[in-house]
């Protein structure tokens, strides 16, 4: 690929979907587009950079921002992050939410679906605690082919081996051929939607907890300081935030702090508390 194709391609992910791709990562372009080259007859790498070029075909457009992104997820991931979620959050939301009796989660890029239905899991092994609650997982991604594949809850053996108790898999899945489905009632808690971190989100609402796990880190700098600034507009003021292991909001946003003694949760910093509260 020659630096003006790579420049180009480079340009249209950045806009698109916020994935930042260095020059060092140039060889991801073509391993990942040469499958949608395919798909679309083109006669090779060189036939789809000039299709892209021309820009006509929003279709392909949106094969190509897709073929780009990393899907990867797992149920449990990293398991701390809901271990929190069970011995912190949930007791938080209990005490605080116990007029309402409504709680609002956002997977905001859910990929496949494992972080949404862990979560539905977790509630639903809570559920004695909540009975009356209104809880809703609102699960969204840029992807519309991996949101179809979430909302089926399909998973190979490969899929429910990482992470996820066998006890779960037992209790809540169902085996279909050599692969396992999620049981329609945890599909139900979850609410799949397309969205795009870098548009507005305030149609979403507000929310008591955030998971946005392991995709600040594709954006650049400025992209995730950009992201970060609309998730802590729309959490609630004692919210929150779940980041990635590999992500930190240090020196990206002054609007978040990290929960004392607890890695990957954020809060939201006072004076933000005190905008909200008016
Ligand atoms: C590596 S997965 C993370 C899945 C899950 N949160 C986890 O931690 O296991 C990253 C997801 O981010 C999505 N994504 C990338 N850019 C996005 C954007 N601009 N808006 C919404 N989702 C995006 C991708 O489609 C992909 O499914």
């Amino acid at each position: 690929m020659n630096v003006t194709d790579f420049e180009m391609i480079a340009q249209l992910l950045k806009t698109r979907s916020g994935l930042a791709l260095s020059k060092d990562k140039a060889y991801l372009i073509e391993s990942r587009l040469n499958p949608v080259a395919r798909k679309w007859n083109f006669a090779g790498f060189d036939e789809l950079a000039q299709a892209i070029r021309a820009g006509k075909d929003e279709a392909l457009l949106v094969d190509v921002t897709e073929a780009m992104t990393t899907n990867e997820s797992f149920f449990f991931r990293d398991q701390k992050p809901f271990d929190q979620f069970n011995e912190l959050v949930l007791p938080h939301m209990l005490e605080h939410r116990a007029a309402k009796k409504t709680i609002r989660i956002w997977s905001a890029a859910c990929s496949s679906g494992q972080e949404p239905y862990t979560l539905a899991m977790l509630l639903k092994e809570n559920a004695s605690k909540l009975a009356g609650w209104k809880v809703e997982i609102v699960a969204t991604d840029l992807s519309q082919e991996i949101l179809d594949k979430a909302k089926e809850g399909l998973y190979s053996q490969f899929e429910v081996q990482r992470g996820l108790p066998i006890n779960l898999l037992v209790k809540y899945f169902k085996q279909t051929g050599d692969r396992w489905q999620i049981d329609a009632e945890i599909r139900k808690m979850v609410k799949f939607q397309q969205f795009n971190l870098l548009t507005n989100p305030s149609a979403l609402g507000r929310f008591d907890v955030v998971f946005c796990r392991n995709v600040l880190i594709y954006f650049d700098p400025p992209t995730k300081t950009e992201v970060l600034g609309k998730l802590a507009d729309l959490l609630a003021d004692d919210g929150f935030l779940y980041l990635g292991g590999a992500e930190t909001v240090l020196g990206m946003s002054d609007r978040f702090q990290l929960m004392p003694g607890q890695r990957g949760i954020y809060r939201l910093m006072s004076e933000d508390k005190a905008k909200a509260t008016g």
